[in-house]
């Protein structure tokens, strides 16, 4: 019984310190971009510019910070409920009909700027994937998913390069497929696995991107599996990194909530 106390108590001690840890971490990776907002303002309203050039330059930054700083709040928030209760009643979203087309098309268009920022463009190939049926599926869940896996194509693309994305209706299994490519830094075939897992990162990811968490595709993994989906990893020959996400369209009707 003691020994068992002990080990419970030790398991405890590493819990609570991964915990700090990963409190510290977002709290730190919060203040940058917030940080850039404020000193861009400041910037703007001292009137240090008079280009309207670099104005609009300074304002898309803006934009940028922004959505990176909304979207690790998002993450936050999503860690804080899976780490809490492991069941899909707790997500206490209901259902609803999502158009995946239109969900990636605003998505990209949100990460835009920030892709912007390294000549980067994210490009949503729409034939075919604006004919697949909706998806019934808890949607800001699904949008923190395809977020997740976009933001990473963007911070982890080389300069110059293209973000396709695209997807369709696999009609023997009743499901939406989406696929999100890009080429930058390596994935090693030993770490196609290990990514999902929480806090997992790649050495060349720390390189080009110190500041991160390794906790993006542990939710969206999370998520997928809350609705029965699929996402899966491929690399090939010529450098792309491609994500794969599979959705069913009936979803988990029955099974959750319903907003029609
Ligand atoms: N598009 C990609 N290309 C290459 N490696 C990737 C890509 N997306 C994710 N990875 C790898 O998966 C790891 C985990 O990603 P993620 O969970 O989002 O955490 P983070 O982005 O904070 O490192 C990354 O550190 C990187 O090693
Ligand atoms: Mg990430």
């Amino acid at each position: 019984m003691e020994e068992e106390n002990h080990a419970l108590r030790e398991r405890l001690k590493i819990i609570d310190k991964e915990r700090i840890e990963y409190l510290q971490n977002v709290s730190h990776q919060l203040v940058a971009p917030l940080n850039a907002i404020k000193w861009h303002i400041e910037n703007l309203t001292e009137g240090r510019f008079i280009n309207v050039e670099r104005i609009k330059k300074v304002l898309r930054s803006i934009y940028s910070q922004a959505t990176i700083a909304v979207h690790l709040a998002k993450n936050f928030n999503f860690m804080s409920n899976l780490e809490a209760d492991h069941a899909l009643s707790a997500l206490k979203e209901p259902l609803q009909k999502i158009e995946l087309c239109r969900l990636l098309i605003n998505l990209a268009d949100d990460f835009q700027p920030l892709a912007w920022d390294k000549e980067v463009v994210i490009q949503v190939i729409d034939e075919r994937f604006d004919s697949a049926p909706p998806v019934l599926a808890m949607k800001p869940l699904v949008s923190q998913v395809f977020s997740n896996i976009i933001e990473n194509a963007v911070k982890y693309s080389s300069p110059g390069t293209k973000i396709l994305i695209d997807g369709g209706y696999q009609k023997e299994t009743d499901s939406v497929f989406v696929r999100v490519r890009n080429r930058g830094i390596v994935l090693r075939e030993e770490d196609k696995q290990r990514i999902f897992d929480r806090g997992v990162r790649s050495p060349e990811a720390r390189n080009v991107y110190p500041a991160g968490t390794g906790f993006g595709l542990y939710i969206a993994k999370r998520i997928v599996e809350i609705h029965e989906g699929n996402i899966t990893v491929f690399t090939d020959s010529e450098g792309w990194v491609t994500f794969k996400v599979i959705l069913t369209v009936t979803g988990l009707s029955g099974k959750a909530r319903r907003r029609d």
